[in-house]
């Protein structure tokens, strides 16, 4: 099979490294195109400060760092992992000139007509793809996915939502330090401390799960009722978003079968068995001092991208739960998600 081309925006980021890391060798992807801002006209090795692997891979380090615009670019397809505040006009503009833009910023996720996408959740909401193109006569299109801190935490509710019901969620993060992006926090603000403040964090997480977890038709998504409040922190992790989730459900609950309900969760990417689809999205340990970031990050079949659950218990009665979970959040909660995006997209011919 013919690779597709594809380009990584903002390449030089936290999360375009994680993207040239992970499109290595990738059996579909071939990277054609990177580009950036103040490295434009650079050397790949030369201008990017490399904090995610031992070497950047020998492929990408001569690659000239191009401006980011359509004309360009060479590629089938666009990764976006640009800041919001560029993100909002760039991305527009690619999607005119015929690029379908997989994005990881937020400046598009909330409009009705843009998919909000967890590969194993709602693929079924591609289908406002073509409203989409049609409206806002492009050649091309946007389909965004959401804060690293949002896909872990929806995934883990999918399950339990099919198989309970859901009437709310209280969850309460301690977010690693890449996801400030790089250089991120100050040393100083952040040794020895806990920031108890994520600018926008909260509010993204709360509308973007209900988003996700919402019902489409062919013209526009429409979020579900479920009531969700979040307190999100800095804490001094590299990698590695912990979550503390407290919910309750419409039905009763049983300890054994929550944990057989999130163990056994898989969906059309392991089906498909598409290349970046861990064989578990979702992996409980029993230990009761699990999952630590440091310990589970890379855990699963593709490094990265299960979330991994643990301490499931309940709260005040058998309608209520709680558990802590852990998801990386430059791979499942950006380049991995959005790759793995990418192959079903491909794969289904849409691009
Ligand atoms: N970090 C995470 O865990 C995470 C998770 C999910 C989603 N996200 C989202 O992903 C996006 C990138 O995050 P990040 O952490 O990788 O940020 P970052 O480390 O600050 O990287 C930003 C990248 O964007 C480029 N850039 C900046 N201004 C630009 C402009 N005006 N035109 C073109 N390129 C420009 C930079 O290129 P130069 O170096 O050439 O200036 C750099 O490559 C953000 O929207 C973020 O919210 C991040």
């Amino acid at each position: 099979m013919k690779k597709a081309k594809v380009a990584v925006l903002g390449a030089t980021g936290m999360v375009g490294q994680q993207y040239l890391k992970l499109l290595q060798n990738h059996p579909m992807f071939t990277v054609s195109t990177i580009t950036g801002d103040k490295s434009v006209g650079k050397r790949y090795g030369d201008a990017v400060n490399w904090i995610v692997s031992e070497n950047i891979p020998s492929e990408f380090a001569d690659m000239e760092v191009q401006p980011t615009k359509p004309s360009r670019v060479d590629a089938d397809l666009v990764f976006s992992p640009l800041p919001s505040e560029v993100a909002g006009s760039a991305e527009e503009e690619f999607a005119k000139s015929g690029f379908p833009v997989m994005s990881d910023a937020s400046a598009h996720r909330m409009e009705p007509d843009v998919p909000l996408l967890i590969a194993e959740v709602n693929l079924g909401h591609l289908s406002v793809i073509e409203e989409q193109k049609r409206s806002r006569k492009w050649d091309g299109f946007i389909v965004t996915s959401p804060n690293c801190t949002t896909v872990g935490l929806a995934l883990v509710l999918k399950p339990l939502a099919d198989k309970f019901g859901l009437n709310h969620v209280i969850v309460n993060t301690m977010q690693a330090l890449s996801g400030a992006g790089f250089p991120g926090v100050p040393a100083l603000a952040i040794h020895d401390n806990v920031i108890p403040y994520i600018e926008n964090e909260e509010e993204k997480v709360e509308t973007e799960v209900s988003k996700i977890l919402g019902s489409q038709n062919k013209k526009m998504i429409a979020p579900s009722e479920l009531a969700i409040s979040a307190s999100c922190h800095r804490v001094a992790t590299l990698d590695g978003h912990f979550e503390s989730i407290y919910l309750t459900t419409e039905k009763d609950t049983v300890i054994t079968s929550v944990t057989e309900a999130l163990r056994t969760f898989s969906s059309i990417p392991q089906q498909m068995k598409l290349p970046t689809a861990p064989t578990q999205p979702i992996i409980v340990r029993d230990e009761v001092d699990r999952p630590q970031p440091r310990l589970d990050r890379y855990a699963g079949s593709v490094p990265g991208m299960s979330v991994v659950v643990g301490r499931i218990r309940h709260g005040l009665d058998s309608k209520s739960l709680k558990f802590g979970i852990m998801v990386h959040n430059t791979i499942r909660g950006a380049a991995g998600g959005t790759i793995l995006i990418a192959e079903y997209i491909v794969e289904k011919g849409m691009v």
